[in-house]
């Protein structure tokens, strides 16, 4: 297990519904050194990458990629969740549906911080059903930037999102992949990667 695994083991709660709960670290109070640790991991990932630029979405997401960010010495851009159908053209807008909320909302990035020449890596939390994930892909490319790379705390290997993604051709690396748990007895099983 890596050190990732061992704390969600340690802390993460499994909930019903396969909702793994991980409250006490990662998305409500945060353990920036844990944060860090990642971030130093997803710089070895990604090694030989020209990264000039972190995206994210909120709320979670902000959290970890502003300590990525550091660890890559690049500014970091979170895309807004935003209600409103009024939105003008000095933004790049893409639609992200939560299956988890049911619920849709539109994203936005100010035309500003992102462009031609950013060579972006996305980073997030969780990765279910990519739809979040999508909708930051969709706004890079608006930008006519370059992916060079997603990275993600938890993928819940049992929902779709990781396939869609890897299938679209991206480097996508998940610290935690969840194959699958048990709410009954709170075994979590992780693929070997
Ligand atoms: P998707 O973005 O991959 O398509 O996933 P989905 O719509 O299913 O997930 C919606 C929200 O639920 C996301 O946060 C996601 O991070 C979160 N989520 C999904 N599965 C789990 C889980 O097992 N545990 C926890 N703790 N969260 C999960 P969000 O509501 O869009 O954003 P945020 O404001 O919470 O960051």
């Amino acid at each position: 297990m890596n050190f990732l695994e061992e704390r969600i083991v340690k802390d993460g709660i499994v909930k019903e519904g396969n909702v793994l709960k991980v409250d006490s670290f990662l998305n409500h109070q945060m353990d920036v050194e844990l944060f860090r640790e990642m971030g130093e991991e997803f710089k070895r990932r990604f090694a030989g990458k020209e990264i000039n630029k972190i995206l994210t979405i909120e709320a979670s997401g902000i959290g970890i990629a502003c300590v990525v960010a550091l660890v890559f010495n690049v500014p970091v851009v979170f895309a807004k969740k935003s209600k409103s159908i009024n939105v003008d053209g000095d933004m790049y807008v893409a639609d992200v549906e939560s299956f988890t909320h049911k619920c849709k909302n539109q994203v936005i990035v100010s035309k500003k911080y992102l462009g031609k020449d950013d060579h972006v890596l996305i980073i997030d939390d969780f990765l279910a059903n990519g739809c979040a994930l999508q909708g930051l892909i969709s706004i890079v490319n608006q930008a006519g930037g370059t992916v060079e790379g997603i990275g993600i705390a938890i993928e819940k290997g049992f929902q779709v999102g990781g396939q869609v993604i890897r299938n679209l051709g991206y480097q996508l690396e998940s610290l935690a992949i969840v194959d699958s748990m048990d709410a009954s007895t709170g075994e979590i099983v992780f693929r070997k990667q």
